[in-house]
Order: structure tokens, then sequence, then C-alpha cells
């Protein structure tokens, strides 16, 4: 299935500017303004104006601007008091190029921005701007918007570029506008495309800046004389599945048609050229386009020139590129920045040591996913795995058996050779199964049982069988990192002040109990290194919020010394911190923290769901938005691209079953205990039963309850078979042999968990009945 939506993807759309020779327009020291029936409108640079001057005609309408050094310089200290200048034309249209170089001198802070005004009208407002904030990599860093009617903000389209901009760094800004089409670009990049624009049609020109202070130069503004074509619908690819009542179930990648990603293993040919199968990498390419999510296995260095060639040849940014050798994965995904990355594990064994190092090297090597051969995998590689941020796929499931085996042990994704036997199995499993056992991140620690971010309150977390235990770091004024949520201490301790303008020592004397509950009195605020201390070595991973920017390089200060980078995944809601978190130490996963709002309709969502995995994949951070946020689609969307995220924060059981049904698997929440008391897995006594004709067996189950303590119970289960047998007949947990021949039976158990039911099955067990 495609759905397309209006796309920033086509970076490649060439308008046909009608450029006239620049002799044949008058250029003075002033502005240059050519005759309507001339393509050029408007030409300057500003170099022979004096200081303190403006272009002729050019006008302040608020604000200081100022012609300095042969530069445009507007200058606002604060929101409050923006400057603009507005360029009334002599020419009445709306369709031109508006070009101009750009730098930041300085911002008030990364959300501040400057704009390229169009369409000016009144010499004042309305207008439309293209926008750009100091913090471009921020989601909404660059804006189309309008100044309204009522002189308010309405943005209409909003857009990240990769990195952040530099102060003193020029940048090429550029608008196309062509009746109701609008295209804006920076440095030659398409980043916003909109067909929003109908509301003005014609208008001046101007600039602005916004608590920051801005350079304009090379100001160019020329006719557009041809239509800009449709934006283009680029499809949003998301490949249907096999039919299954699994909640969360693996997707597929094959090297045929019938899977979601399609396993394409290139190989240089004996000219050095990029095949696959024998065909050219573009052919091939091109061949599952808008069909399947193309994973490339790519074995040989040297290779980034040609393979980017092949993909932007074919305007391929949606793909995975994996190898068993990391340098390879991260030299492309560097070089490609879209492209996800992952590694396939080719050691003959997986030991615990093995496994540490892969879930590094994935991450160092800026990937998410690892391939991990069958008859390696257990519910504790992918457990591990997964509390890492580590997407796992299976390769094997060469018959349906193997098919259940994989899936029941809650993979991601499932490479195989016979995708048929895995999209067969997925339609086995009664409604709401659940293989894959969400990874629960105690928020704070179990808020709900003992007092937010102390160790009594971690403690319980671990003992309730918290995968992860969420907390947050803050430096006190004599640069110690403690633990805790709010700026200031007043609400959780019986002290008050901010935590910056607070010793460790003064927080040291504070109670962080007994606000809780007379019952926790004399609890401390923890230091980082003690709670690092405390689980240093236990089965469990600590997800750590950085509340300050700033603290990075302290925070994995820290980690270090204690030699925990294996038991560490990082968060923030600035992304910076984690860009910058990530550079120090690679080899730990970092996510970044936002809420957004969820688009109303279907193609909306992918888009969407697109956008963001972009902004994760090129970041490389998951992304921990708050469960509001999400919507299935974003989940399927992202498990199809072997991408993991956590999702904050639950604290009523409703809208927690909802998440887990739409396919949540890393929930944050303030109530461990609500899903650490439930099963996890139902294994099998037997895997094989042989019966003769009129006999009958007995089977019970046992459920695994808790990772961490092995520990199994003996617990109600049925019996069940997918599909009408007459070789056996099921009756609760009794098989009765009817006629010779082979059927395969599941063990059921139902249980109850965020008030809804749920069942988790066993893989099949095989009955051979014989006379
Ligand atoms: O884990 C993310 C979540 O903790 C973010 O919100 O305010 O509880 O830190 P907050
Ligand atoms: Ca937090």
């Amino acid at each position: 299935m495609i759905y397309t939506k209006k796309s920033l993807a086509k970076l490649g759309i060439v308008t046909a500017l009608a450029l006239s020779p620049l002799a044949a327009v008058n250029i003075t020291g002033g502005s240059a303004f050519a005759a309507v029936s001339e393509p050029l409108l408007l030409i300057e640079n500003f170099d022979s104006l004096s200081n303190g001057s403006l272009p002729a005609g050019w006008k302040i309408a608020e604000g200081k601007a100022q012609v300095i050094d042969g530069k445009l310089v507007l200058s606002s200290p604060s929101i409050s008091q923006p400057t603009r200048v507005i360029v009334p034309l002599d020419s009445d249209t709306g369709d031109y190029v508006f070009e101009a170089d750009m730098t930041f001198v300085s911002a008030a802070s990364a959300t501040r921005w400057a704009s390229l005004m169009y369409r000016v009208q009144n010499e004042d407002y309305p207008y439309y701007q293209f926008a750009i904030r100091k913090g471009t990599n921020a989601l909404n860093g660059l804006e189309f918007a309008e100044r309204t009617s009522a002189n308010g903000w309405n943005v209409k389209e909003t857009n990240f570029y990769p990195e952040p901009f530099e102060y003193n760094k020029t940048y090429k800004i550029k608008v196309i506008a062509s009746k109701n089409r609008v295209q804006q670009y920076i440095n030659n990049k398409l980043v916003i495309d909109t067909d929003q624009a109908a509301d003005w049609l014609k208008g001046d020109i101007g600039f602005q800046a916004n608590g920051s202070t801005v350079q304009f130069d090379n100001v160019k503004l020329t006719k557009q004389t041809q239509e800009l074509p449709p934006v283009q619908d680029s499809a949003v690819l998301f490949p249907a599945e096999p039919e299954t009542n699994i909640i969360n179930p693996p997707t597929l990648i094959s090297g045929n048609e019938s899977s979601a990603s399609r396993f394409l293993q290139v190989d240089p040919n004996s000219n050095g050229e990029l095949t696959v199968n024998g065909q050219s990498l573009q052919t091939a390419l091109n061949a599952v386009k808008n069909k399947q999510i193309p994973v490339l296995k790519i074995e040989n260095e040297g290779l980034n020139e040609q393979l980017i060639d092949a993909l932007e040849a074919t305007q391929t940014t949606d793909i995975h590129i994996v190898s068993s050798n990391p340098a390879i994965v991260k030299s492309i995904t560097e070089a490609y920045p879209t492209a996800r990355g992952g590694l396939i594990y080719t050691k003959a064994s997986l030991n615990k040591h093995d496994l540490e190092q892969l879930s590094f090297d994935v991450h160092s090597s800026n990937g998410k996913t690892a391939i991990i051969p069958q008859k390696l995998l257990t519910k504790d590689v992918v457990h591990y795995l997964h509390s890492r941020m580590v997407s796992v796929w299976g390769q094997g499931a060469d018959s349906k058996d193997a098919a259940h085996a994989l899936i029941h042990l809650g993979v991601d994704g499932i490479l195989s050779d016979n995708p048929d036997y895995t999209a067969e199995a997925l339609g086995e499993y009664p409604e709401n199964t659940i293989v894959q056992r969400p990874i629960v991140a105690a928020h704070r620690g179990v808020p709900s049982l003992a007092p937010e971010n102390t160790m009594a309150g971690y403690r319980l977390a671990y003992e309730l069988g918290a995968d992860m235990i969420e907390t947050d770091i803050q430096r006190t004024k004599d640069g110690h990192l403690i633990i805790m949520h709010d700026n200031s201490v007043n609400r959780t301790t019986n002290g008050t002040g901010n935590v910056h303008d607070l010793t460790l020592e003064e927080i040291r004397q504070l109670d962080a109990g007994i606000k809780y509950s007379q019952d926790f009195a004399g609890e401390k605020v923890p230091t980082f290194k003690e709670f690092l201390q405390e689980f240093k070595g236990k089965d469990v991973v600590l997800l750590v919020e950085l509340k300050d920017t700033g603290i990075e390089e302290q925070v994995i200060q820290e980690i270090e010394e204690e030699n925990m980078a294996n038991q560490v995944v990082l968060q923030s809601f600035y992304l910076d911190s984690m860009v910058i978190s990530n550079k120090l130490k690679p080899e730990i996963p970092v996510g970044f923290l936002y809420s957004a709002g969820v688009p109303k309709t279907e193609s909306a969502k992918l888009y969407n769901a697109r956008i963001m995995t972009e902004y994760g994949t090129e970041n490389r951070v998951t992304l921990n938005a708050s469960y509001g946020s999400t919507y299935k689609e974003f989940f399927t969307y992202m498990r199809q691209r072997g991408m993991l995220s956590m999702h904050w924060t639950f604290r009523a059981q409703d809208p927690f079953s909802d998440k887990l049904n739409e396919g949540l698997i890393g929930p944050i929440t303030d109530y461990t205990q609500w899903l650490t008391e439930s099963p996890i897995s139902l294994e099998t006594p037997i895997k094989k039963r042989n019966l003769k004709v009129g006999h009958s067996a007995n089977i019970q189950a046992k459920a695994f309850v808790d990772y961490r303590t092995q520990k199994t119970d003996n617990i109600e289960s049925e019996l069940f078979l997918t599909e009408q047998s007459d070789v056996v007949q099921i009756d609760g947990n009794t098989i009765k042999a009817l006629k010779p021949g082979v059927a395969q039976v599941f063990i059921k158990h139902t249980f109850t968990m965020l008030g809804q039911e749920w069942n988790i099955v066993s893989e099949p067990i095989e009955v051979t009945v014989s006379e």
C-alpha cells in the first residue's frame, strides 16, 4: 500500500528561470529596479552604501536596521521588539525568486529567528515569510508562515534543517513564489514546498529579525516566469504486512516481493559498478521504489561515492544500510544522513560480552538495528538489546515451525528467504496476542508507591521487575550531579531553593521522603554516582534524563568512571544535548524527548511519521515522544524501519492499554507494577507429541513471569487449534486423537492487564496421530 502526501522530497525540482544578463540591467550603488517585463526585479549588495544608511526607498517598519560594512544588519533585542525592513517594489507581482545571504550574528536563544518576508501588503501586513530559527534543527526550525490580516501568526508549514545554523556562517536563502505555490530553500536544499500561498498573490518583500541580530547580503529578486509544478505527491511508503492478531508483529524482510522490506545484496561487478543479482543498483532500487523499503547489504569498503550516486539518482532516502562491518555502516550513514544503519552479527556464538559489544557497535556506527541468526537468538538476547534501544531482526524462519519460534521470541523483524512461512504463521494467533514484552521504564522510580527520585523508589522499581529506571539529572551550585526533577527542591523535599543555588552539602541535608509519607522519612536526594553504583552490574538499564544543558561531559564521565556505558540510555528535551552526548560517547544510545500534535488524516499521519523518522535518523536519536504524540501508524512505520522508542508518562490505565494495542513497546510509567505483575512468556513442556487414535493427552504450560529470577508459575491455560482439524479434538487442556495425521496445537493463557484481556501463546506443539 502506498500513501502519498505533498512532499519535500523532490529536491531536484528545477525552475526554468529566464534570467536576462545582468549587464542589461541598470545596476547602481542603490537598488536597481528593472522594468516589469524584465526578469530581474532587484539586485542589491549594499557595497556602495555608507554605514548607517539604507538603500533608496527601503523602509523600516519597526525596530533597528542599517547598512554596516556592505551588509544590511537587522537588530532585535527580544521577541517583543522585532525589526522589519520593507522593500516596496515597482512591479505589481508576487511571482518571483527572492534570494539573499543570511548570517546570524547573535540570538537571544535557539528559538529566535530571522526571515525573508514576501507578498507584503500595505507596506506592513499581512504577508508571508520564510522564518529561520537559530536552532534550525528544532522540529519547527523552519517555517512557512502567514502574518494574518488580524496581525497574528498562522504557521502553515514547518520543517527542520539537519544542523543548527552557526553564528557568523553565511547561508543562501531562497524563496520561489508562483501563484499559490511556494518553495523555500537553504543552500539549494528544498526545505518547504507548499501550495498554501493563495491568500496573497502579490506584494512587496522584506526582512525581519526577532530576538536576533542578522546580516543580509547579495539580495536578488527575479521574476518567476514559469509556473511551479504541482506539489510533488511523493510516496510515503507504508507497505502492507501479513494479517495477524499479534498486536506488535515483526515486520518482514526478504529478497523477494512478498515482504515489507527488500533485502538487496550489493556487489561491485568486474567493471567496479554496483550490482544486485547482476542488475545495476539503480535498476534494483527503481524496481522496488514505492513498493518495498530497500535494505542494502554492503560488505565492501570504498563504495560510498557510487552508492550515493545511485541513491540520489533514484531519489531514495527511505533506506536501510546493513553490513557485518560497523565501519561501513558508519561511513555510509555519515555521508548519507537519511540512511538508517544495521549490523549483521556473524560470529558463531553470542555470549554476554558479544552482546554488549554488539550493542556498542550498533550505536557507534549510527545504527539502530541488529540482524542475528535465529539459532543464536533467545528471549534474553532480544530483551538485552531492546532495553538498549536496539531493534532486533531475526534471520531464519525457514519453515513454519521456525517462523513460529522466531515470532515467539518477540523480534521486531524477520529476515527470511521464505517470508511466506512467517506470513502464514502470523495468521494463526488469537486476538490480542502479545509476543513482545513491553520494556517498562520506571518513571522517577515508582512514584505511585514511593517518593519520586529516591533510592527507596529506585530499589522498589528494581524489585518489581522494571526493565529500565528513569531519572532526572541536574548540577548543584558547586558542580555536583544530583537527581531532582524540578528546578527547585520545594515540591519534593522539606527545603526550599533552586538546585543551581544550593551546594551538594546543603541538598544532602534535605529530606526527600517525608513529604510523601512518614514511612519514607530520612530519604536523601541521591547523587548521580550513588544511583549508578546501586545498579551497577544488575540486570536493569538506567534511563537518564539530562535536565540541564552543559552537563553532558560530566554525566558521561561519571558513567565511564563506573564502567557503565553498557547499562545507560540518555535522553533529553534538548536535542543539542543529545547530539553532543552522542559525539562524546557514541556507544550510549540517546533519545530526544518531545511533544507534538497528532495529524488528523491517515496520509498526514504517515507523512508526519516519515518526517519524524528522518528527524530521528539524521540526529541519531530515538524519538521519545509523549504518548499523546503517538499513534498506530507511527509505531508501525518506525517498526518497519527498525527504530525503537520510549514514550511517557503513563499514569492511567486506559491510554496505557490503548497505546500497547497500537504497538507501543517502551512505556515510561509511574505504575511499573501494572505491567511487571503480568506474565511475559508461555513455555510448553514439549514440542512434539505422538498419539494413537482414540487416545488423549493432557498438556499444561508454565509461564515465565520475571526475566531476572527466571521464576515460573503454573498458570491456567487452554489448548487451541488455529484451524479446523479432523486429526485431533481439543477440550480444555486435553488433546484427543481422532484419525492419523499431523496437527499444530497451541497453548494460550489469557490474563488481565490494564483492565483489558490479553493473550500470550506458546510455540505450537506438533501432534502426530497414528493408528
Ligand atoms: O522520561 C521522560 C519524562 O520523564 C519526561 O517528562 O517532566 O517527567 O521529566 P518529565
Ligand atoms: Ca524525566
